[in-house]
């Protein structure tokens, strides 16, 4: 299933809204506040989904600017507002990188038209080749991971990473894994941490149940006593963010699922498009998301919460790389020391 789809003829961006899985309901955006409404509302989830539904958010911005000035707009103007429009998407989702990486390539490429006609065709152009890529590199995940995965394996997924959290719709990351492994035969299993307080385990459950993997849902605290009962094989998950030192931006618990397979010495791996690494940032620049406590309590199935006590809820976290086994890309699997290895990468062609 695609996280959504560009309608030409209407000229509307639909989301699957993944708010409401396992119904099907959508989400119909027209301009770019919509879309910046179902970034931050979460229906639409998962890096790369993200960064091509921001794209598709720019080509409503250009269509927005170009009626506003009734199609007569200069171009280094129109430049300017189409800026304004990529800070506000960033903005949404700050700590996914792929957002801000697809957005900044876009309007750079811009910048080298010479007329304000081929700005839509370019972005959306844009939008389509970088779906194309999202699934070969999906692919390409998948089949590096596989090396990785033995028969009879049983793996633990954290929030979800699966076809509705990248812009194809097909694979996913960490998830894409698992799918090919059964695909292939592979007995596998698959422990799914819930993932409070979103519930993205519930759409990594969702998902893999449709592919007939054999899939359990487990609280986030109890990840721990499966590991410590030696239940688990490895741990697998995706990433917003990584560094060139090999730190981690991801879901909040990823930290602490990284330590417990430290502390029982089982391999603990990362699986992202190369689209997700930030060769420029450093760890004390970028800007880690908390969602908004009054918006997410701790419970939201049963609010047991009184509302006056204060709710602390963080969104991402951060894994150092010395806690990593692996980075599986689609470029390669990447051993540590990850710094060294992520500077090839870098330069390679
Ligand atoms: O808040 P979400 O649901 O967008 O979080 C998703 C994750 O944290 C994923 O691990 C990450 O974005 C990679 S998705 C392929």
């Amino acid at each position: 299933m695609k996280p959504f789809e560009w309608k030409q003829d209407t000229k509307t961006l639909i989301f699957v809204d993944q708010r409401a899985l396992p119904s099907l309901e959508y989400v119909t955006c027209s301009k770019l506040e919509d879309v910046l409404g179902a970034i931050k509302n979460m229906v639409v989830r998962g890096a790369p989904a993200i960064a091509i539904a921001g794209v598709y958010g720019l080509v409503l911005h250009a269509f927005h600017i170009k009626q506003k000035s009734y199609g007569s707009v200069d171009f280094d103007k129109f430049l300017i507002e189409l800026k304004k429009g990529a800070a506000q998407l960033i903005k949404a989702r700050p700590t996914a990188v792929n957002l801000s990486l697809v957005l900044d390539k876009v309007l750079q490429g811009i910048s080298k038209l010479s007329t304000t006609e081929e700005i839509v065709p370019f972005i959306l152009r844009e939008a389509e080749l970088a779906i194309d890529d999202d699934r070969k590199m999906n692919l390409q995940i998948a089949a590096n991971g596989l090396e990785l995965i033995k028969d009879n394996f049983t793996i633990l997924i954290h929030c979800h990473t699966g076809g509705l959290a990248v812009a194809s719709g097909e694979y996913g990351t960490a998830q894409g894994i698992v799918s090919l492994a059964s695909e292939k035969r592979r007995n596998v299993k698959v422990f799914a941490t819930e993932t409070r307080p979103f519930l993205q385990g519930r759409i990594t459950a969702f998902e893999l149940a449709q592919e007939d993997v054999n899939i359990t849902i487990i609280p986030d605290n109890a990840a721990g006593i499966l590991i410590y009962r030696k239940l688990i094989d490895c741990v697998i998950v995706g990433a917003d963010r990584v560094l060139s030192t090999g730190h981690v931006f991801n879901k909040i618990g990823t930290y602490a699922l990284a330590v417990l397979t430290k502390h029982h010495k089982i391999p603990f791996y990362v699986a992202l498009p190369i689209t997700t690494f930030d060769f420029v940032h450093k760890l004390e620049d970028i800007i880690v998301e908390q969602r908004d406590p009054k918006e997410v309590r701790f419970c939201r199935d049963q609010q047991i919460v009184p509302n006056d006590v204060p709710v602390l809820n963080p969104a991402f976290d951060i894994t150092p790389p010395e806690l990593i086994t692996a980075l599986i890309c689609d470029k390669g699997v990447i051993y540590p020391p990850f710094e060294e290895a992520l500077a090839a990468l870098r330069e390679a062609p």
